[in-house]
């Protein structure tokens, strides 16, 4: 399915709309979710917690989307969170350099270029405005911080462009406060706002976006510990930085001096784990490792979790070792004490961040769970991620089937999130099913009239069979559950 099928169907299926759609001049980067979307993106936001953050025992915070000048200058965002951009000296358009001769070359563009070395690319590669076909040149830098004034003096504030920087600046207050120790992870699901300069893809790189971040503070003395063997044997897929692949296992990985130490390792092997639990088939989903040029200024090792979809990699997770240059940088600036106490040895922490954009998982999740062509679509979600769990029908809408059949929704609906249909033929009803990613579907017959069962039908198999409706709710019951915290889920 391409890019814009999925909208298209995104949007027709209640699960995400461009923001005032009926305002065509709104900006590009904001994305509404309907009523099926906020459904599966609560849900695979729950299936996150089982699998990464309560295995762990983590921490979850949920912080401020505002915060002063102070925390963006101890995080080098102010000085260092920017873009390049170019104007058109004639006709005013704006573009990204490095997108632009990408476009142009079909090759990729390192991220930490000076402004002279974009303007010479540009003229090498002949990239010329889109729009009126000048000359473009005077690359300059342009702030991705959303800007505030608080209140009447207008004190300077930002809105954050990562959801993590509050979990460092509380760090030494939780630490405290829960009683913590080394190592130990916090997590935070919220937005975060970036004021990209042409967001292309709007609907991928948003200007207000969804993250689910893990930051796991760890004693650097400790990064090999013993804890974190249980991941050396799985194997992963990478791109490395001269476009090879390899797949490896974590402790092969490790001896190659790609993955900087076993704890590293073991939270790799972890979210692609919860990839594969939420659909992904596992030989779509590998690891970028990133050339020192193409990291975020924070970052000492890099590894983009990319997932194959029908238009590409497409990156889903940033996988940054940090080292203390969070906790280092609000140390300075706040001249607060950010050591912690490791079994009487005091420690800056080190920190493996695991930045995870929400918004693109629901989308890839959607698309490569999308099967069959032209006519019959089926969105074959694990039935755990389902927004919609059950469609019950009557067969015909008369002879009592419509009361029978609503009599079994209202009791489905207290406990599970069901859907009643009596429109239309029932071959489009569980056509309509199908394409939203319904996994099962219950109709009434005369049958169920004398007998009190019901036919059930599989999303994936079409196969029906006759249940009763006490048996309903427990079949349902054990479709539908989220695997338990820690233990993978069973494959469809
Ligand atoms: N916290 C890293 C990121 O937002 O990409």
């Amino acid at each position: 399915m391409s890019f814009d099928e999925i909208v298209r169907l995104g949007q027709q299926r209640g699960f995400f709309f461009k923001t005032a759609e009926s305002y065509p001049n709104t900006p590009a980067g904001f994305l509404d979710y309907g009523p099926q979307g906020v459904s599966l993106k609560n849900r695979l936001v729950e299936l996150w917690r089982r699998v990464v953050v309560r295995r762990d025992g983590m921490l979850e915070i949920d912080g401020a989307q505002i915060l002063p000048r102070a925390v963006f200058e101890a995080s080098g965002h102010l000085s260092s969170f920017t873009d390049p951009f170019v104007k058109c000296a004639k006709c005013g358009s704006v573009f990204r350099p490095d997108k632009l001769v990408e476009e142009k070359t079909g090759k990729g563009v390192a991220e930490k270029l000076s402004d002279a070395d974009y303007d010479q690319l540009m003229e090498r590669s002949g990239v010329k405005c889109l729009k009126c076909g000048s000359r473009l040149a005077g690359t300059t830098r342009f702030n991705m911080m959303f800007k505030l004034g608080i209140g009447p003096s207008q004190e300077e504030a930002y809105l954050r462009p990562e959801t993590c920087q509050s979990i460092f600046v509380d760090f030494p207050l939780l630490f405290k406060t829960q009683r913590a120790k080394l190592p130990v992870g916090i997590a935070q699901v919220g937005r975060s706002f970036r004021n990209e300069i042409a967001p292309r893809q709007a609907l991928i790189r948003l200007r207000e976006l969804n993250q689910a971040e893990v930051e796991v503070f760890f004693n650097p003395n400790k990064a090999d510990d013993k804890r974190f063997d249980g991941a050396l044997e799985r194997a992963l897929a990478f791109r490395l930085p001269d476009g090879t692949d390899a797949k490896l296992t974590v402790a092969e990985a490790k001896g190659r001096g790609l993955v900087p130490n076993k704890l590293a390792g073991h939270y790799l092997a972890l979210i692609a784990g919860f990839y594969e639990d939420a659909g992904i088939r596992p030989e779509d989903i590998r690891f970028r490792v990133l050339a020192e040029e193409d990291r975020a200024f924070y970052s000492r090792a890099a590894f983009d979790l990319e997932v194959k979809l029908s238009w590409g990699w497409v990156e889903l997770v940033a996988c940054n070792y940090r080292g203390d240059y969070d906790l280092g940088g609000h140390a300075r600036v706040s001249g607060s004490n950010f050591t912690v106490d490791d079994e009487g040895e005091k420690v800056l922490p080190h920190v493996f961040e695991l930045s995870l954009g929400i918004d693109r998982s629901v989308f890839a999740v959607m698309e490569s769970s999308m099967q069959g062509e032209g006519e019959r679509r089926v969105m074959a979600l694990r039935p755990y991620l389902s927004p919609t769990q059950v469609c019950v029908f009557p067969l015909v809408n008369k002879d009592g089937l419509q009361e029978a059949a609503r009599g079994v929704f209202e009791e489905l609906r207290e406990s599970f999130e069901a859907f009643y249909d009596e429109s239309g033929g029932i071959g489009r009803r569980y056509a309509r099913a199908d394409e939203a990613g319904v996994p099962a579907c219950v109709t009434l017959d005369y049958d169920s009239l004398k007998d009190g069962t019901v036919t059930l039908r599989d999303r994936d198999t079409r196969a029906q069979e006759r249940v009763s409706v006490a048996a309903l709710k427990e079949r349902l019951a054990s479709l539908t559950r989220l695997p338990p915290i820690g233990k993978r889920a069973p494959g469809r």
